[in-house]
């Protein structure tokens, strides 16, 4: 349908570029080198972890999945992050959340040198977020950092936007919250206790879900003016087990401007996202030596 907004010609896009990154560095012997550090069973980590490791081969960078058991003490997860902490060879380091329950207080985006932080979920990177940054010198976290190149690619514009994002999440809500001003919108970040969400849904020019609730906005939350852009960041599975986000899509659809699919949207975009945040900290550490 002509309203979509999919990730693969921008995935394909960025695949080449990416490639030919890989391929310069390579030329000055660096091999960008990510380590994925993995703990426990949770289902869709391990199919998560397995596709960014897939992409990120992909272009010609390197990548391990480190992947712990279940048990895996706070003290043995520590030093691990430590020593690939300081290991010049790896460029790219991050945990794959959640964590099992009883690591679940860690304050993982922290204990990661800042270099090394492709998932951007330390107090630097936000910090970075909170100085006016735009993720072009800086990493930032994927999801937003995709959604972002979303928008770009089918040039809906952000300056005086009237931006509603729901969810306040660390990795997504509020950091693409800080974002999205940089880029100039105007920014509403609504959450689980916002009252009447629908008095802000219906008055935005963009609606940006990432609630993980399945199908929870249903077509009473937008206009039906046909100018809405709707981007939606929920994974998730209905009770019949089918994949789907936070938008009813198939009602939702006919009356916004524009929409992302799921699959095909916005998921893609955060595996690009950690691969260009690869890339940007091997290059970044490169100049430092
Ligand atoms: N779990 C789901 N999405 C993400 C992500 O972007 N980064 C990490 N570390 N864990 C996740």
């Amino acid at each position: 349908m002509e309203n979509l907004l999919l990730s693969k010609p921008i995935k394909e896009k960025r695949t080449v570029e990416l490639a030919q990154e890989v391929e310069k560095l390579l030329k000055g012997g660096i091999i960008p080198n990510l380590k994925v550090i993995l703990v426990g069973h949770y289902a869709p980590s391990l199919i998560y972890t397995r596709n960014k490791k897939k992409f990120i081969e992909s272009i010609g960078a390197k990548c391990e999945i480190l992947h712990l058991k279940e048990s895996t003490s706070e003290d043995e997860l520590k030093n691990l992050i430590n020593q690939l902490n300081l290991d010049h060879l790896v460029h790219g380091l991050f945990v794959q959340l959640p964590l099992p329950t009883h690591l679940q207080k860690i304050d993982v985006g922290n204990l990661i040198v800042n270099d090394k932080d492709v998932d951007g979920l330390s107090s630097f990177s936000f910090g970075n977020l909170l100085n006016g940054h735009r993720g072009d010198h800086s990493l930032i976290p994927c999801t937003p950092k995709g959604i972002i190149e979303i928008l770009k690619y089918y040039k809906i514009e952000l300056t005086g936007k009237n931006v509603v994002i729901i969810g306040r999440s660390a990795i997504v809500g509020k950091p693409l919250s800080l974002l999205m001003c940089n880029y100039d919108a105007t920014v509403t970040l609504c959450h689980s206790k916002t009252k009447n969400l629908k008095e802000h849904t219906l008055k935005a020019d963009i609606i940006i879900s990432a609630i993980g609730n399945p199908r929870f906005l249903t077509s009473e939350y937008f206009s039906n003016n046909k100018e809405q852009v709707v981007i939606d960041v929920g994974i998730n599975h209905d009770e019949k087990g089918v994949l789907c986000g936070d938008i009813d899509f198939d009602r939702v659809q006919p009356l916004v401007k524009a929409i992302t699919p799921v699959p095909g949207g916005v998921g893609p975009m955060t595996i690009l996202g950690l691969a260009q945040n690869l890339i940007l900290a091997a290059k970044n550490q490169s100049e430092k030596k």
